[in-house]
Formats: structure tokens, C-alpha cells, sequence
């Protein structure tokens, strides 16, 4: 499972690239309104840190302005992956840069229906966003299970599941077990897929005994 980090915050991708875990990024306009900086400086830097597929999100309701902004985005670096709304507008876009062989991520998705638009307009990606899903009292994690299903009865969709709008470790857990290709992941859920207490009392057993023996494996 590919992990890609939901956030424009430098700061936050620079750490968390660090532990070579992350294999891409998503932004969104909100994303990069609470990060608070100039969107072409902080995509720059993103592409710098990440060579994996970077989301950058349009803001034209229609498909040209869509292909318009597209084009200054696509300027940015390779690895910049364009992010469009799932609306009509926003699958004729897809097709379009799809044809020209550049990344779509088709993002807003909440139906099986949708999902099958996206694979048919040649997105590379498709994000549908369980947490908003559940924040309505839907299960935001069966839609993930019908998209798996219904796109593995079809070998020539080549769209790839990114799990989106991911709240806590359990949206993980569960997108792992359905077998989706990519979660993207705030960085705080992403740091605490490696909490164990049992991990933590372990260590502090292992280095007290360590301690009792003298010894030291690097002598100063
Ligand atoms: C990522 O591509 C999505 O824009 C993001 O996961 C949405 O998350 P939210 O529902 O927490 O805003």
C-alpha cells in the first residue's frame, strides 16, 4: 500500500518524508489555505521533497478553465498530479490530460457510480473521501470495498483507490485489509500508526537490562 501525506505544510512533509514512507502528497484548496503560503512556492518545494505523484487541485468549475490551469500547474515539475472535481466538466478535463498522459486524481468521489466515471475518463487516481462519508452517517469504508470490487471485475481500469478524507488508524487499517492501492494520510494519523504500548514497555524493559549488564555494543 502506497502512502501519500494529505497536507501543504512543508514543515510536516519534510519530517514525515524523512522516514521514507511517503510516496506522494495531496493538497487541496483548504489544505492550502490553513498552510497559509503562496500555492506555486509550496507545490515547488512539495515536488523538490517528494518525487512521488504530488495532487494539485484546480479551481475552474469548467473544462477549459480546468485545461487552463492545468497547464500552469503541470509547469511546476514532473511529478505534479491534477487533481479535478468529479463533476462533467471536471471528467472531460480528465480525459483530456488522461489522453496526454498526465496524473488525474478525479477527487470528491462518493458513489461506486462516480468511481466507475473516473476509471472510464482514464484518471490515474480516484479519491473517495470516507471520513465525510461517515460524518454522515454512511460507511465511508464499504464504498471502498464496492469501488475494489467492481473495478477488479474490469483489468483495463487502470485507475488506482486513494482512500481520502482519512480521520483516524482504523481508515487505514480497513483500507489495507480491502486491498486499496494508496491512503493518503494526515500527518498525525501517520504518526501514530506505530504506537504500541507494548512496544514502548518492551524497549524500556530491553535497555533496563542492557543497563544492569555494563556493557556498551559502540565503546566511546
Ligand atoms: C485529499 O485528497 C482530500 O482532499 C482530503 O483527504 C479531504 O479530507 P477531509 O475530508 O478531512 O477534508
Amino acid at each position: 500500500m502506497k502512502f501519500f501525506v494529505d497536507t501543504a505544510d512543508l514543515d510536516e512533509i519534510r519530517d514525515l518524508a524523512a522516514t521514507g514512507m511517503v510516496d506522494g502528497v495531496t493538497t487541496n484548496p483548504s489544505l492550502v489555505a490553513k498552510a497559509g503560503r503562496d500555492f506555486f512556492e509550496a507545490l515547488q518545494e512539495i515536488c523538490d521533497l517528494v518525487p512521488g505523484p504530488v495532487s494539485a487541485e484546480v479551481t475552474a468549475t469548467d473544462t477549459d478553465g480546468m485545461l487552463r490551469e492545468a497547464e500552469k500547474l503541470r509547469a511546476v515539475a514532473d511529478n505534479i498530479a491534477i487533481k479535478v472535481p468529479t463533476t462533467w466538466d471536471g471528467l472531460k478535463a480528465c480525459r483530456r490530460l488522461a489522453d496526454e498522459g498526465v496524473m488525474v486524481n478525479v477527487t470528491l468521489c462518493f458513489s461506486v457510480n462516480q468511481a466507475i466515471l473516473a476509471a472510464k475518463a482514464g484518471a490515474a487516481f480516484v479519491s473517495p473521501f470516507v471520513g465525510r462519508l461517515d460524518d454522515i452517517g454512511q460507511i465511508g469504508m464499504d464504498l471502498i470495498a464496492d469501488i475494489k470490487q467492481v473495478y477488479d471485475h474490469y483489468p483495463a481500469f487502470k485507475t488506482e483507490i486513494l482512500v481520502a478524507s482519512v480521520r483516524h488508524v482504523t481508515h487505514l487499517l480497513d483500507a489495507a485489509r480491502l486491498g486499496a492501492d494508496i491512503c493518503t494520510i494526515p500527518p498525525n494519523v501517520l504518526r501514530q500508526l506505530i504506537r504500541h504500548p507494548l512496544t514502548d514497555a518492551g524497549l524500556a524493559a530491553f535497555l533496563a537490562d542492557w543497563e544492569k549488564t555494563g556493557q556498551k555494543i559502540v565503546k566511546d
